[in-house]
């Protein structure tokens, strides 16, 4: 009998651990800590925004509301890049997040090469309001 309650905390005690991994994007110190070494000024962000028509439209959508054409097809919500507690994520976190990915939301280190270019699509997500 003892054992059976064990085996139930055991079971419920991974599970919350499932859950708790699903709700919240875990970002190493070192990476949120990283400061955009590029400036917002207009030419960047024309980059920025051409590259994120490009490669995230699809899923996040053209205001960053996450109801781009694919978003039908995703299992995950894809955010809402206009809500204060996006915004309020350091452009490190950000940059960490597009860079390495999770899940559905693809990594994009090979799509998207140049450092640079992905510290622009920051710059261009802090335009969503
Ligand atoms: C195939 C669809 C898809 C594409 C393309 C895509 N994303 Fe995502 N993205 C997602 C999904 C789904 C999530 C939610 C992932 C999760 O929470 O596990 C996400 C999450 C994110 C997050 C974290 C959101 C948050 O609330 O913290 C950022 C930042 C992000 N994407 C940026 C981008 C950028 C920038 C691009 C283009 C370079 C891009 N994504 C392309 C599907 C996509």
């Amino acid at each position: 009998m003892n054992l059976f309650f064990v085996l139930i905390a055991v079971g419920l005690l991974s599970f919350s651990g499932v859950l708790y991994q699903n709700s919240d994007w875990k970002v190493p110190a070192e990476e949120a800590k990283k400061k955009n070494p590029y400036p917002a000024d207009k030419e960047n962000l024309a980059i920025g925004k051409q590259l994120y028509a490009k490669h995230c439209q699809s899923c996040h959508g053209k205001e960053g509301l996450g109801d781009g054409s694919k978003a039908e097809e995703l299992d995950t919500f894809a955010g809402d890049f206009t809500a204060e507690e996006f915004q309020k994520q350091s452009d490190g976190t950000l940059y960490y997040k597009l860079t390495v990915g999770r899940d559905e939301m693809p990594e994009f280190t090979k799509k998207i090469p140049l450092e640079e270019d992905r510290w622009l699509i920051v710059h261009y997500m802090r335009t969503f309001k």
